[in-house]
This record gives structure tokens, C-alpha cells and sequence, in this order.
């Protein structure tokens, strides 16, 4: 039995996909989806009247927009492997969730748009997983399009981001004289055959050794040449493949593809599940825990409120991080010191959901939320009392100013806003002196205002207007002591509390920041709240 477990727990992979809208996060997955036959052909996400919408979108607005605002979960066999995929808020003004859902993934994959190189998103992104030290993975989508030089994205993905590079396979050329890639260790080329876009799994490729006559007839003299000094260029100057780097994520595997053309993707898939790693100890009050160990623990990360709205109920994502999870059994929530049945334990996928009798360590489930559960909160099995390391709000950088249409729906307004803060969905701020009357909202990608607002409309009733707030930085008082009425040099900046009453400032820019530390002596402010 105990075996069973282990080896369940070992063959699993669960990892986040990171990218720049656009750049073809959701081509990805959908193909990697296709390989484990989880889907038979491909959505298409982008707002086409006819086209079917990608797996992961299932909130009204996300249908409108045809954008993906929200996370599921896509889980695959593959090989032996389990393999998780965590989906994460695709649109440019993504929220929190993005960032939360990389605390619970092993590894990341960064997208990388050939053409547009790293992209704003992709930093940010990026820092999350720099902070959590966990392998990071680069895909260089789209070579079959116009693409910037390879040595040049390369250079920027270790100037910009600050990681090492260790390219698996080396493109031969771009966009419409793209021949194919350079597989580094196999030396052998794959020659590139665009499949269309939806049903089959795999471009037909064609491997040549280098040395084969046939090859420089393929790709001809000019591009036989270039790739031949590249490689000498690559095996002299780059990185050597190393584990140990790459489990410490200071050196990222770069793989070359087109995720439309499904080109390089299996190959991706595949250099991928050897190269990553099945889950690890996790920390807590009680030091790291094991994932292989007996007893079942694991954290909530996510919190969703009316998935479905005919049940108006709350679902909260939680990762196990060790042992087996199985329905029927106790299980105790350290925060609340209370012991629970998990009611209809779920697998979330997009729409579906499915009620599951067990999951592992690596996995995600959705659990029914009596209204109990916080981010952050730690499950485990009865007679364990450990609490695994919180989740840190991350600093929103849009504001406003959340006023309701109808004075009489107070209460409802009310209700609304608290929950979906309670969700983390948006942080809510009052002014310092006015106390409740004036509601600021807090988001850290703006299309969270949009989600606020069909929210409100949709599930609480409540017709409500935003005004903008020109600040984007936000600086919590370290010294809790001081009254901010007594500030000096404050005129641009909005003195708020957090629901908590902790003083805090927002600011336009960092200018203001500094100006308001210069003129007041002993004054501390943080980025960060830790819960
Ligand atoms: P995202 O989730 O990262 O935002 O990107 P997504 O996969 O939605 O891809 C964005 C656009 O880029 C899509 O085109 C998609 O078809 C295209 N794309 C993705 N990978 C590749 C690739 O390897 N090569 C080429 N040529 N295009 C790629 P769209 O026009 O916005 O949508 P659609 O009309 O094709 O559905």
C-alpha cells in the first residue's frame, strides 16, 4: 500500500506556464493537452465568432472576452508521468491568483514570444518564481514567424531576468525560411513541417544527423553553414546542461518551438518530465515536510467564490504537499482548530468538474468552503498541528475608488466587497479618517476592476461605479506608532488603512515615496504585508 502511494506521488509534475498575453500560453498547454489525450482537438481562444473557447475559460466575462481570468487545474498521463498543469489568468491585467498559483507549482514554463523576446508580464512573473527558488523552464515560441536573433533572446532572458541559459535544441533560421531544430544532444536536426492547427498531435519530423549529405540539400549551403557555426559557438560559450542548477533555478533549459505548428512541443514535453522534478518538501512550523510521507497535509492557495452561480458556493484550491488525500477521511484545519470531512473533493478542469475519491501529493483539488478557509490555511491529517509558510500579499499597483449606485442595497454592497476580498480576488482600503464610508480598491492587474464590477452586478445586485485613483505604489507603515495626520510632506499621497487598520500610503510614484521618508525622520514603510 504505502508503495503504491510513493510511486503515485513520484510520477507526478505539477507546474504553472508562464507568459506575455499572447505570446501562446494557451497554444501551449492546449497541444501538451492534446499529447495526454485529455482533449481531442484544440480550442481556439481568441473571440472568433465559431471558434470554441480553450479549456480553461469558464467565467461569463472570460466568455465575453474570449480572455482567460481565472485558474483551473488540467491534469494528464503522459508516459508514466502525472502531469498538473496549473493554469494561470492569461489576459495583461492579470490579478493576484497568477501569483498565488505559482506558490503552489514545482516548476514553471516561461513562454517566450520569439519576436517580442521578455516581455513586462514575463518579469514579473519571472520574480515570483526567482523568490520561490523552483526550476524554470523556457519555451521560444513562434519560430515559424519573424523571430529576433537566437543568441540575442538568449542574452536577454539572462540580462533582463537574470538566469542562466542552457539551450536543448537550436533553431535553423525563422519565420518563412524556418527549416527546423538542432537537437544539442542527440545531434540530430528535426526538420520542420507545419501541421494544422487543431487535430493532429505531432508535425511529422524528419531527424537527419548532422553529417547527412541530405540535410545541407534540405536547408541549403547558406543556413548549413550558419548552424554549424552556431553550434561550435553554442558548445564553446553557453552553459552546460546542469540538474543541480536548474532544480535550484539558476539555470533555465531553452527549448525552441512553434506551439501552433505543434512543432517541438513533444520534444519539449518530453526533455521536460526528465528534466523536472516530482514534488519536494515544502516548509513549515515544524521544518519541511516530506511529500512520500504517511500522512496527508496540504495549503490553500485559492479561493473562489460562485463558480457555480445556482449553488452560490466557495471553492477553495488546495495543494497537497504530502502524502494521500482520501475523501472519506477526517481531516484536521490548523487555523481553525476544528476537524472536518471535506465535502465533494473536485477536480477542476475549466467547466468540469469531477468529484474524485483520492488525489496525491502534487496535486490540486477544489474543496467545498464552508466559509472557514483563508489563503494561506493549512490542512492536515488528525494529529498534526504544523502550519506550512503563509502566501505574502503581493503589493496591488491600480486604485479606486468603489462607489454603489443604490443606497439601499448598503448591505449587500457590503457583503459583496468583503467577500470577494476575502476571495483575493481585490484588497479593499478605507480612508484614514473617514473611516468605512469611502471603499478603495486595491487590484494588481486593472481587468480585476472589470471582473469586480460584473461580479457585483452578477452575483450580489449591486450597480456600482470605480473611479480611478492615480496611484500605483502602495507602502504599508512599518512603525505602527505613527500617526499619519502628523506626516509631513504628504499632499501627493492618499493615506489609507487596510482592513486590519494598518496605517498605510499610496503613492503616484517613487519619487513621492522618497520625498515623504527625506521629510520624515524614523518613518518605515514595506512593499509587503506578511499574513
Ligand atoms: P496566450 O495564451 O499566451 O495569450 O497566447 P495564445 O496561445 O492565445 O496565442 C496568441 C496568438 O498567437 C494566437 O493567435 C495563436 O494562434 C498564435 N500563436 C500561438 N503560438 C503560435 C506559433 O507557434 N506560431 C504562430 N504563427 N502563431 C502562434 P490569434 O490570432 O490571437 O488567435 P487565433 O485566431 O489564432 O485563435
Amino acid at each position: 500500500m504505502a508503495e503504491d502511494y510513493q510511486r503515485e506521488i513520484e510520477r507526478r509534475r505539477t507546474f504553472a506556464i508562464i507568459s506575455h498575453p499572447d505570446a501562446g500560453k494557451t497554444t501551449l498547454t492546449e497541444k501538451l493537452l492534446l499529447y495526454g489525450g485529455a482533449i481531442n482537438t484544440a480550442g481556439s481562444v481568441k473571440g472568433k465568432a465559431n471558434a470554441k473557447y480553450a479549456v480553461s475559460d469558464w467565467m461569463g466575462i472570460e466568455k465575453e472576452r474570449g480572455i482567460s481570468v481565472t485558474s483551473s487545474v488540467l491534469q494528464f498521463d503522459y508516459d508514466g508521468y502525472c502531469i498538473n498543469i496549473l493554469d494561470t489568468p492569461g489576459h495583461q491585467d492579470f490579478s493576484e491568483d497568477t501569483y498565488r498559483t505559482l506558490m503552489a507549482a514545482d516548476s514553471a514554463v516561461m513562454v517566450i514570444d520569439a519576436s517580442k523576446g521578455v516581455e513586462a508580464q514575463t518579469i514579473k512573473l519571472f520574480k515570483v518564481c526567482v523568490m520561490r527558488h523552483i526550476p524554470i523552464f523556457t519555451f521560444i515560441n513562434k519560430m515559424d514567424l519573424e523571430a529576433k536573433d537566437s543568441f540575442e533572446l538568449l542574452d536577454e532572458i539572462e540580462t533582463v531576468l537574470g538566469i542562466r541559459t542552457c539551450p536543448i535544441n537550436w533553431p535553423i533560421g525563422a519565420g518563412k525560411r524556418f527549416k527546423g531544430v538542432y537537437n544539442r544532444d542527440k545531434k540530430q536536426v528535426s526538420m520542420f513541417q507545419a501541421v494544422s492547427v487543431g487535430g493532429s498531435k505531432s508535425a511529422a519530423e524528419t531527424d537527419y544527423e548532422l553529417s547527412d549529405p541530405r540535410l545541407k540539400e534540405e536547408i541549403g549551403e547558406e543556413l548549413y553553414l550558419q548552424l554549424t557555426e552556431e553550434i561550435e559557438l553554442l558548445d564553446g560559450a553557453s552553459d552546460a546542461f546542469d540538474q543541480e542548477l536548474v532544480n535550484r533555478g539558476e539555470l533555465s533549459p531553452v527549448f525552441f518551438g512553434s506551439a501552433l505548428t505543434t512543432f517541438g512541443v513533444q520534444t519539449f514535453l518530453e526533455n521536460f518530465l526528465n528534466m523536472t522534478l516530482p514534488p519536494l518538501p515544502r516548509n513549515s512550523s515544524e521544518g519541511p515536510i516530506q511529500p512520500v510521507s504517511a500522512s496527508f497535509s496540504g495549503f490553500i492557495f485559492k479561493i473562489q467564490a460562485n463558480m457555480n452561480k445556482a449553488h452560490h458556493d466557495r471553492i477553495a484550491f488546495m495543494r497537497i504537499c504530502s502524502g494521500k488525500f482520501e475523501a472519506d477521511k477526517e481531516v484536521y484545519h490548523v487555523q481553525s482548530g476544528r476537524k472536518m470531512r471535506l465535502s465533494q473533493p473536485q477536480q477542476i478542469m475549466a467547466q468540469d468538474r469531477k468529484v474524485i475519491d483520492e488525489a496525491y501529493a502534487g496535486d490540486v483539488i477544489g474543496i467545498f468552503d464552508p466559509g472557514l478557509f483563508s489563503i494561506g490555511d493549512t490542512l492536515c491529517a488528525i494529529g498534526q498541528k504544523f502550519t506550512y509558510e503563509g502566501i505574502p500579499t503581493f503589493a496591488p499597483e491600480h486604485f479606486c475608488r468603489l462607489v454603489s449606485l443604490d443606497s439601499m442595497k448598503r448591505k449587500q454592497f457590503i457583503k459583496g466587497v468583503t467577500q470577494l476580498a476575502q476571495e483575493g480576488a481585490i484588497q479593499i482600503f478605507k480612508d484614514y479618517t473617514l473611516d468605512l464610508s469611502e471603499i478603495i480598491v486595491g487590484v494588481v492587474g486593472v481587468l480585476q476592476f472589470d471582473v469586480l464590477k460584473y461580479r457585483l452586478e452578477s452575483e450580489y445586485n449591486c450597480e456600482v461605479r470605480l473611479e480611478p485613483l492615480p496611484y500605483n505604489y502602495i507602502r504599508w507603515v512599518k512603525n505602527p506608532a505613527v500617526d499619519l495626520n502628523r506626516l509631513k510632506r504628504v499632499n501627493d499621497c492618499k493615506k489609507v488603512k487596510d482592513m486590519k487598520d494598518n496605517p498605510l500610503l499610496l503613492f503616484a510614484n517613487e519619487w513621492s515615496i522618497r520625498l515623504v521618508l527625506e521629510n520624515n525622520e524614523g518613518l518605515e514603510l514595506e512593499e509587503f504585508k506578511k499574513n
